[in-house]
């Protein structure tokens, strides 16, 4: 199908005996939004190793744009293909500043030799300009304007995970991989982050493959689910889809929360599509990391305070 953006056909990766992820297929199409749920350890960020590099499947074949086999390349060609990641426990750079936090990011995109850094050459020095201005805007467009001087260990909690997406969006993806981006956030932070991550999609234009284990933010922003057990696709639909799958209740949702989730979604998304095959009103709602040594990051344990829509705020579109 030729608006698939990425297509992964049998994915398996080992460790030793364990399979984390066994002979998994997932297709995203061009500009959606679409999440992968699962119990803990069920092989979701593995699979987001897998597409990114970090990790090579011993099975499987992971397709970019139809053409691109991701599977053999190394992080850094899979980022200049234009994929893009976040962490499950974010990984900044501590000591640097925000905005030098994103220009680490914008690196895949400089010309700039090594020797041009060293003696200062005009073009490099044009560059940097450059890198500098569109740090500057990405922290605008992710809510974090006027914070790029300060050190990223001491933001919140919640700017943290900003600044990880502001440094992904600095490598320019068409996709963009969210490894639980509400983590720790409190419920208006959550809130937020549901509204700028559809405005990523639908004013940037990036696709967007989401982790959440928060199921109310998982059923309002997605168009398409897949769930993972032990490694395996359980079940793939539409929200209304997944809230009334016997299988993924069993093992993921319980039945108590997915009946409340199926009564608060409804009541809660007037804009989501609605699925035609399901109950009437079941359906309303629904480490960049870049290639360049990203390091162990900060465990953080604060949380912010409720911030304000960070697109809305910083007006910024790529
Ligand atoms: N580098 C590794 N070496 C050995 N085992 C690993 C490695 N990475 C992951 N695993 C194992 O693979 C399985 C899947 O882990 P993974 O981190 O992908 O789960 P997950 O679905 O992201 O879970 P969570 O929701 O807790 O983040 C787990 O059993 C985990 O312990
Ligand atoms: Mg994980």
């Amino acid at each position: 199908m030729s608006d698939l953006l990425l297509d992964c056909r049998g994915i398996t990766k080992r460790f030793g005996g364990l399979v984390a992820v066994n002979a998994l297929d997932l297709q995203i199409p061009a500009g959606s939004i679409h999440s992968v749920i699962g119990p803990n350890g069920a092989g979701k960020t593995t699979l987001f190793n897998c597409i990114t590099g970090f990790y090579h499947p011993e099975e499987g074949e992971i397709l970019l744009g139809g053409s691109h086999h991701l599977e053999f390349l190394r992080t850094d060609e899979i980022t200049r293909l234009g994929v893009a990641r976040t962490y499950q426990n974010i990984r900044l750079f501590p000591e640097l500043t925000a905005v030098e936090n994103v220009m680490v990011g914008l690196h895949a995109r400089l010309e700039s030799s090594l020797l041009g850094v060293l003696f200062s050459s005009p073009a490099t020095r044009k560059e940097e300009r450059w890198a500098t201005e569109e740090a500057l805007r990405l922290l605008e467009v992710v809510g974090l304007g006027g914070k790029g001087d300060g050190l990223a260990s001491n933001l919140p909690y919640g700017d943290q995970r900003r600044l990880e997406i502001a440094r992904a969006l600095a490598t320019d993806p068409k996709l963009l991989l969210l490894d639980e981006p509400t983590a720790g956030m409190n419920t208006g932070e959550t809130a937020s982050m549901i509204r700028f991550i559809r405005r990523l999609r639908d004013d940037l234009d990036i696709t967007i493959l989401l982790i959440e284990h928060d199921m109310k933010l998982v059923m309002e922003i997605s168009e398409l689910i897949t769930v993972v057990d032990f490694g395996q696709k359980i079940a793939e639909g539409k929200p209304s889809e997944i809230l009334a799958n016997p299988r993924v209740i069993e093992a993921y949702l319980g039945r108590g929360a997915a009946e409340a989730l199926d009564v608060r979604t409804a009541a809660a998304a007037p804009g989501a599509a609605h699925d035609a095959t399901s109950d009437a009103d079941a359906d309303a709602a629904a480490d960049t990391a870049s290639d360049s040594g990203t390091p162990p990051g900060p465990e953080p344990t604060s949380s912010a305070g409720s911030q304000p829509d960070p697109v809305d705020e910083g007006g910024g579109s790529a």
